[in-house]
């Protein structure tokens, strides 16, 4: 028997499920409604596949969450596929394993960084890859994906790059974090060299990413809708805190950003960009790093957040140890259960209890294996 069903199986139901629930909305739940999904269609990318075009949940009662899983895929640093088909082929891994998941996660977070010099053809080729994700794909730039056109071609591609949507209870918010104060233009800087700049992490030439002003005050005025008891999740590229500053594995008004989150009872960040298995949590903020499917970074000099149950250095005869994808149960109060799902190592599970115990309970499996 076949493990999931037909795409236009899938877009029939979802469309009866829709008329159904606008059947039973009066009208001021029904404007609403048709806002959120508008909203959702223009964001999530309908130009995905037909079956995204999905109905927004709307929470029954307040601060209450419908239990969900939500997949990712992070850091695929894509090359044209003619100079690095190894990466290719560790996205469309992923792909295949988002899209064995039974039963099929509500959403997938691609977690930026999808191509590794912001080029057309990097660009174009995730696009077309992730096209083949079964779920309805939500997008998260990278500075990979940025810093050689500052965002215009994954815009065409993929739209708005900050948004917000609310999902089974949940308000999500997703980031551009990696934002940088010009650091090219009084050194005369061709893009690539931007580019090149921004992707040789510790050159010491670059600014520190930053959500930024402007951002902020967007950030601000989203939430200023979201009651305090709602859970919110938010996407960002680059850890929402400092870790370590020479690698920009760190948000330079990461504080700023925490104070505006500070509010609410229960707050996730989700974060790429370390390419690593990573725990922290700072005030009433857990945070999950993503694995990358291209290659772990090393863990840095200092500065590793206490949670973090470490992986053991990476086996160097084979290139998909440490690399991997997951996904994140969201349970019914609205805090996440992380799963990493490592290509060559057992899955990693970060219950929220280890979080929220400050690391006295329910601590996650070691995943090790023998040194080399
Ligand atoms: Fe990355
Ligand atoms: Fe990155």
């Amino acid at each position: 028997m076949a493990r999931w069903k037909s795409i236009e199986t899938r877009w029939y139901e979802d469309r009866d499920a829709l008329f159904r629930q606008v059947a039973r909305l009066g009208r001021r739940d029904f404007l609403r409604f048709s806002v959120a999904a508008a909203g959702a269609a223009v964001v999530s990318g309908v130009r995905f596949a037909p079956h995204s075009f999905q109905p927004v949940a709307v929470a029954d009662a307040k601060g209450k969450v419908e239990p969900f899983t939500f997949a990712y895929i992070s850091d695929s640093h894509l090359y044209k596929r003619e100079l690095n088909d190894r990466f290719v082929r560790s996205l469309l891994r992923a792909v295949d394993d988002v899209n064995a998941m039974d039963p099929q996660p509500d959403f997938v977070l691609y977690g930026g960084d999808l191509a590794q010099l912001g080029q057309r053809e990097e660009l174009d080729l995730g696009a077309q890859i992730l096209k083949s994700v079964k779920a309805p794909v939500r997008m998260m730039v990278g500075e990979h994906d940025w810093f050689l056109d500052m965002g215009t071609r994954w815009r065409e591609l993929f739209g708005q790059e900050t948004y917000s949507f609310d999902h089974k209870g949940v308000h999500f918010v997703v980031l551009q974090s990696v934002n940088e104060a010009d650091f090219w233009t009084k050194r005369g800087m061709t893009p690539m060299e931007r580019m090149l700049t921004v992707a040789g992490l510790d050159n010491g030439i670059q600014s520190r990413f930053e959500v930024g002003a402007p951002q902020r005050e967007w950030l601000k005025n989203d939430l200023a809708k979201v009651d305090d008891d709602t859970p919110v999740i938010v996407f960002s590229h680059s850890p929402l805190y400092k870790y370590y500053r020479n690698w920009n594995f760190w948000t330079e008004d990461a504080d700023d950003v925490q104070a505006i989150l500070k509010k609410f009872d229960r707050v996730t960040v989700v974060h790429g960009h370390t390419h690593q298995l990573l725990t922290n949590r700072i005030g009433n903020i857990d945070f999950h790093g993503m694995l990358s499917t291209a290659w772990p970074w090393p863990y840095a000099p200092e500065g590793l957040p206490k949670l973090t149950v470490q992986m053991t250095r990476p086996d160097p005869f084979n290139p998909n140890d440490g690399c991997g994808d997951g996904f994140a149960s969201v349970t019914a109060d609205g805090l996440v259960d992380k799963t990493y799902n490592l290509w060559n190592r057992n899955p990693v599970d970060v219950p929220s209890g280890y979080l929220q115990s400050g690391g006295k309970k329910l601590r996650p499996q070691d995943p090790t294996l023998k040194s080399f």
